[in-house]
């Protein structure tokens, strides 16, 4: 197929009502053109025209039939602790043979945390500022030791994070695993449009694109090749989790265990809720049909209504974005063309310019689709409660709940449990402590490991030592 010509792209854009994106080009440099050029022939028109036709529908929501869903529980019966034990074991085994893939998602902008670059460059480690990729590199590489395998990490970034990240991971020398296990791929970006289904400009000579959302990630682990890479691998599911929380478990053998004994296509972790009004989105069925409904799309009845029998909040199931999913999942949804998620629209105030080429403020709509959405292609599916305490602690707004601060303050707190009953060492002497998922992940393995701490300014720190980490 050959390219077309400026002119056929040009007249494509009039065709579609979007002519005013070049309004600009007779005053732009060759290179603005270029870049402009670019990122024009990148789009996709006829998207476009139904992000445009959305935005004309009405946006209340149907009403929808909403229950909670089933869940393996953490308090268990006898049945279902024999059970966990099994899945457990099968987990295990899974991981040893290298059958699972670790898929982070990272290419949204960490805006609400203020912070300028990659989410996962943030720096959350109590003593040592340990990163966030530093974290889950290290829950990662301590699973490999664990049980005896050479993991494979795909970091989902988006183009407008994509060299920062490659760049951080370069620079901390990939966090001691080895660069040829690592996968880096980029999401889709797409134009924000304005409330009439116009795109809108950044700049004379750039649109205003953003991520496609993290359901992005199905189609770009399909486009990248990332799915043949795992399947020449011999990788068969997917474990699927978010850039914003340390505490975060990626090789979690009972989880992975229960998906795969179950057969499921896609599965989810889930807390129990902190309270009501915490803004996580929740695990229900819509119409019979698994889905997350997002915090937003809870009426106030529903988000207070509580299980007469247990006196629980009846939607309590709260997504914490943790997912395996089959390899030959996705490869099916991307083949069948069924990759077609339902898009989701964000109102904000984009930064851009007015006909005159000056810069203004514009109510704008960005587009995204959502992973969990896949959950309702699925034709089994498990979800597995876990203590928030252990796996939960995202780092999501500059200060109050789900900041810095309190994620800090739960690593500290981990650290003093896997201290607890160590002869040497006593938690209470230290202001801080963080114990390196390599060192230790339970008090067993921190008695059996931890020989030396460093301390530092009135906090301490356990680090793998040269010796080498945790024994399998
Ligand atoms: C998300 C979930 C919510 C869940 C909560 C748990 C949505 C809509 N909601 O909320 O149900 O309870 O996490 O922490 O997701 N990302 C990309 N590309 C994108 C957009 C996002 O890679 O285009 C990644 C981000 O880097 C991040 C993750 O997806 O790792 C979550 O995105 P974010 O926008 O922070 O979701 P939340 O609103 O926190």
């Amino acid at each position: 197929m050959s390219i077309p010509s400026l002119e056929a792209l040009r007249a494509d854009f009039e065709e579609a009502g979007q002519g005013h994106v070049f309004r600009h080009w007779a005053e732009l440099e060759p290179s603005q053109q270029r870049t402009l050029e670019r990122q024009l022939r990148a789009v996709d028109l006829a998207l476009v025209a139904r992000h445009g036709a959305l935005l004309q529908s009405s946006d209340a929501a149907a009403a929808s039939n909403l229950a909670p869903p089933d869940f393996f529980p953490l308090n268990r019966s006898a049945e279902q602790e024999a059970q966990a034990r099994q899945a457990a074991a099968l987990g295990a085994n899974l991981l040893a043979a290298g059958k699972i893939g670790f898929v982070l998602v990272a290419g949204g902008q960490g805006s609400r945390l203020g912070f300028d670059g990659p989410k996962g460059a943030f720096e959350i480690g109590p003593v040592t500022n340990k990163s966030l990729f530093a974290w889950h590199a290290a829950r990662i590489q301590a699973a490999s030791y664990r049980y005896g395998f050479d993991p494979l990490w795909f970091v989902m970034t988006s183009e407008a994070n994509d060299d920062e990240t490659r760049a951080f991971f370069e620079a901390q020398d990939y966090f001691g695993l080895s660069k040829q296990n690592l996968f880096f791929f980029t999401q889709d970006m797409l134009p924000a449009l304005d409330a009439n289904g116009r795109i809108l400009l950044a700049s004379k000579h750039e649109l205003f694109l953003a991520p496609d959302g993290h359901g992005g990630t199905l189609a770009a682990l399909s486009a990248s090749g990332a799915l043949e890479v795992m399947a020449e691998e011999g990788i068969e599911q997917l474990s699927y989790f978010q850039v914003d929380s340390p505490l975060t478990r990626p090789a979690d053998p009972l989880f992975i265990g229960l998906h795969a004994e179950a057969g499921a296509q896609m599965s989810s972790k889930v807390v129990p809720k902190r309270d009501a009004h915490e803004k996580v989105g929740v695990l229900g069925l819509v119409d019979g049909k698994l889905g997350c409904i997002e915090y937003s799309d809870l009426t106030d009845d529903l988000r207070h209504a509580r299980n007469e029998a247990t006196g629980e909040l009846l939607f309590n199931a709260g997504n914490i974005a943790a997912h395996m999913i089959r390899r030959d999942f996705i490869e099916s949804l991307a083949s069948g063309g069924a990759l077609d998620l339902p898009w989701h629209i964000a109102r904000k105030s984009i930064p851009s310019i007015d006909a005159a080429g000056a810069p203004t403020q514009v109510d704008g709509v960005k587009f995204e689709t959502f992973v969990f959405d896949a959950l309702a292609r699925t034709r089994s599916s498990v979800v597995l409660e876990v203590e928030r305490a252990q796996e939960f602690s995202p780092v999501k707004n500059a200060e109050g709940s789900d900041s810095p601060e309190t994620a800090r303050a739960d690593l500290t707190r981990i650290g003093a449990e896997l201290m607890a009953g160590h002869p040497d060492w006593n938690a209470a002497d230290f202001t801080a402590i963080e114990i390196d998922p390599r060192v230790a992940e339970t008090p067993e393995e921190f008695r059996t490991t931890a020989a030396h701490g460093r301390k530092v300014n009135g906090g301490i720190v356990f680090e793998p030592d040269q010796e080498g980490p945790v024994a399998g």
